[in-house]
């Protein structure tokens, strides 16, 4: 992450930015108004990334942000421009996403610095391991004078591919629940115990996974997913006293969501009372779906047209930082097309003239928020 901080640097600062990193790790930079009072636009993305990802989740977004800048050639705007990074978003390491963006909404808090990665590391103490004081995080609270927020995104699925569409205005972000599941049996011999007298946690697991695909292809809409699976002790002549297991859900319900979740944990216990197992299960998020900010979406729509593409609109199916910072400010996304809508896999892709396209329609809404009396300090967040 220093050398990301320091390459995007690089790009940004003979741009006329002014770099900082945050208490949180988050890649901060300010390109100045051409007046004073300003308020003032954040574009950006994730800087992190998931293992064996692909090349355009997030840095695409921190990418395009630098290459709108640069496309201004030096003008300046009525308004501020801040560049942002954010250091964590995947939830990868600590199990809980939005780590970044959560630390500009004040939700940083004792309790998630206290979370510990799979090494024993405590978020605080990887924070200050990169260099940082985790008691300075207020700093890292939003500008007073923040008025939106705009993130460009591969769609990261099918949509636009199909369509042929090389970019789309987000008009909403799935809700998204993520569970941890122990199914806890009793180890025995592989050899020896009768299949009648087992209780291995890791049937009892391969039952309700296969449950999770059943529920979710039953409810429209709805998607599960089981992405990753711990046995214990994990040797092959050894049945498995336990069973550890990550729970995905999303919908652009947040009603149809919480049902489908119930459904699954009911579906689990079921499982491990009939076996004589025990279960536990143990939410990390419940993540409402959110409405990206419709004036903002109106104007991005407006600014793909002048980017001479066809104007679509959709729901986001992944969860990105906007939901985060939507809590506090207006926030919008414009989705890049995703080749064959393969994304978290090296196989992710982009088509370089739909980058240029993302970049035209950038600096047309640049513009056209610049003449855009509601997007000024007077009346944002009055
Ligand atoms: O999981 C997601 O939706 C995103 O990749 N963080
Ligand atoms: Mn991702
Ligand atoms: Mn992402």
């Amino acid at each position: 992450m220093h050398e990301v901080h320091r390459e995007i640097t690089r790009w940004i600062e003979p741009l006329g930015v002014t770099v900082h990193v945050d208490a949180v790790g988050n890649l901060r930079g300010i390109y100045p108004a051409s007046e004073t009072p300003a308020s003032r636009l954040l574009i950006g993305s994730h800087l992190d990334t998931v293992p064996n990802a692909g090349a355009f989740d997030g840095i695409l977004g921190v990418v395009l942000a630098a290459a709108c800048l640069e496309a201004l050639n030096g003008e300046k705007l009525p308004y501020a421009i801040e560049v942002i990074g954010f250091s964590e978003e995947e939830g990868v390491r600590f199990g809980v996403p939005f780590i970044g963006s959560r630390a500009l909404v004040g939700r940083v808090d004792n309790d998630l610095l206290n979370i510990k990665d799979s090494r024993g590391i405590s978020l605080r103490q990887a924070i200050q391991d990169f260099g940082l004081d985790p008691s300075q995080m207020d700093d890292a609270a939003l500008h007073p004078d923040a008025c939106a927020y705009l993130e460009f995104h591969i769609e990261q699925g099918p949509v636009l591919d199909k369509l042929g569409a090389p970019l789309a205005a987000v008009e909403a972000i799935a809700g998204q629940s993520k569970w941890e599941l122990t199914f806890q049996g009793r180890a025995n011999h592989a050899g020896t115990t009768p299949m009648n007298l087992r209780f291995d946690a890791v049937a009892a697991a391969a039952e309700w996974i296969s449950g999770v695909e059943k529920t979710a292809n039953g409810t429209p809409g709805l998607v599960a997913t089981v992405g990753s699976i711990e046995a214990k002790p994990g040797a092959t002549n050894v049945i498995a006293v336990e069973a550890r297991l990550s729970l995905d859900v999303r919908h652009r319900d947040d009603a149809v969501r919480e049902r489908g979740v119930d459904r699954l944990i009911h579906q689990a216990t079921e499982i491990s009372d009939r076996r004589h197992l025990q279960v536990r299960s143990t939410q990390h998020l419940n993540q409402p779906a959110v409405v990206m900010d419709p004036s903002l979406a109106a104007q991005v729509e407006q600014a793909i047209r002048k980017a001479s593409c066809p104007p679509h609109r959709m729901v986001s199916g992944a969860g990105h930082d906007a939901m985060i910072i939507a809590e506090k400010i207006p926030a919008a996304m414009i989705f890049l097309r995703t080749p064959g809508g393969i994304s978290h896999d090296p196989a992710e892709s982009v088509i370089v003239e739909d980058v240029a396209k993302a970049i035209e329609c950038g600096v047309h809404l640049l513009h056209q928020l610049a003449s855009d009396t509601t997007f000024h300090p007077r009346t944002c967040r009055a």
